[in-house]
C-alpha cells in the first residue's frame, strides 16, 4: 500500500440514524487500509478465531459485526467447512465488496449494534467476531453494545472482540542509525494531548474484559500481541496509521475541518518518516467470551 496526496471522495449509503464514526468510509484508499490492517491483525495474533474457540462439524453459523470490507468473513469462508453460514452486518454498506465477488454462504447486512438485532437472529451463532469498532463508540456503549452482541450468540457460543491499545503500549522507533526526530510522534502527540480522545482509543485495552464479566460472559479471556511479532509487518503498520490519520482528518477527527493544506502538509512529514526508517509498534487485544448454558 504506497501513500501518496491523492484524494477523492464518495457517498455513502447508511441507515437513517445518528454515526459518530469519524473516518471517511469506502474511499478506495480507506477500503485499502481496512484490508491490509486485517492482515497485520492475522499476522499479530496468527488465527482468525481465538484457538479456544471449537465450532460443530458442520452447520456453525459466524456473525462479523462491524465488518467493513467483510475481509475477515470472506478469508474465513475459504478454510471453513462449506456448511457454514457467515453474516456480516455494518452500519453502512458503502464498503461491501459487490454481492457477485462474495461465496455463496457470506451475506452482507445493514445493522447496528448501537440499537441491536432482530429477535429472529437472536440466539443464533456459534460465535460473533467484532473488530475495531473503537472510533465509534464511547464510554456506555461498549456494554451497550456487548450486550446487543451476546443477545446473537447461542447459549455455549463465543463473543470475540479485537482492538488495540491507542497510544498505552505505542511506541515510534527508528530502524536506523540517526538522531531525526519523527513527525509522527509530533502529531500524535497533538492529537492525543486531548485526555478524551486518548480515554477514548484506550477505552477497549483498558475495560473490556471487565465489561464482558459484567454482561454475563464466561471464561473471559485476553490475549495480547505485538503488532511486530512478525518484524516484516513494521511498515505496514506504519503505513496503515497514516492512512488511518489521513482518513481521519478528511472525516473531522476531533471535532476539527482540516484543510486540504493542513492534510498535505502532515501528509509530507509521514513520507518523510518512513523514508528515513521510522516505524511504529503498539499491541492488539483479542477478548473471548462464552455465553453460559442455561440452568
Ligand atoms: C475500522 S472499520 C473495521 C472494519 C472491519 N471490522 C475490519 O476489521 O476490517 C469499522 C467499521 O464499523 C462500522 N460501524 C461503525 N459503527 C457501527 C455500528 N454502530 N454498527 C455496525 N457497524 C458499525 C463502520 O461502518 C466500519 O465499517
Amino acid at each position: 500500500m504506497a501513500i501518496d496526496m491523492v484524494t477523492n471522495t464518495t457517498t455513502t449509503e447508511s441507515m437513517d440514524f445518528q454515526d459518530s464514526y469519524s473516518i471517511v468510509r469506502g474511499e478506495q484508499r480507506e477500503i485499502q487500509r481496512l484490508d491490509a490492517q486485517h492482515q497485520l491483525y492475522i499476522s499479530a495474533f496468527g488465527y482468525h478465531l481465538h484457538p479456544n474457540i471449537k465450532l460443530p462439524k458442520s452447520g456453525a453459523r459466524i456473525a462479523d459485526v462491524g465488518t467493513g470490507t467483510a475481509v475477515f468473513l470472506k478469508e474465513l469462508a475459504t478454510q471453513a467447512s462449506s456448511t457454514t453460514e457467515f453474516h456480516g452486518f455494518d452500519i453502512s454498506s458503502s464498503q461491501f465488496p459487490p454481492a457477485s465477488s462474495l461465496p455463496g454462504n457470506v451475506q452482507l447486512h445493514i445493522g447496528n449494534a448501537m440499537e441491536g438485532f432482530s429477535a429472529e437472529m437472536h440466539d443464533t451463532f456459534d460465535v460473533v467476531t467484532v473488530r475495531l469498532l473503537v472510533a465509534a463508540l464511547n464510554g456506555e456503549d461498549w456494554r451497550r453494545v456487548t450486550d446487543h452482541l451476546v443477545k446473537l450468540v447461542k447459549p455455549g457460543g463465543w463473543l470475540q472482540w479485537q482492538e488495540s491499545d491507542g497510544l498505552q503500549g505505542m511506541k515510534i522507533l527508528r530502524d536506523e542509525f540517526g538522531t531525526k526526530k519523527s513527525h509522527l510522534q509530533t502529531s500524535l502527540s497533538q492529537i492525543f494531548a486531548n485526555q478524551t480522545i486518548r480515554e477514548k482509543f484506550e477505552y477497549p485495552s483498558r475495560n473490556l474484559a471487565r465489561v464482558f464479566h459484567e454482561a454475563g460472559l464466561d471464561e473471559v479471556d485476553e490475549d495480547v500481541v505485538s503488532t511486530d511479532r512478525e518484524p516484516h509487518m513494521r511498515s505496514t503498520t506504519l503505513q496503515i496509521s497514516v492512512e488511518g490519520l489521513i482518513s481521519g482528518m478528511k472525516g473531522g477527527m476531533n471535532g476539527k475541518k482540516y484543510s486540504q493544506e493542513e492534510i498535505d502538509s502532515q501528509v509530507k512529514g509521514w513520507i518523510d518518516d518512513m523514508e528515513s526508517g521510522v516505524y511504529q509498534r503498539y499491541n492488539l487485544h483479542c477478548f473471548l467470551g462464552k455465553k453460559p448454558l442455561p440452568g
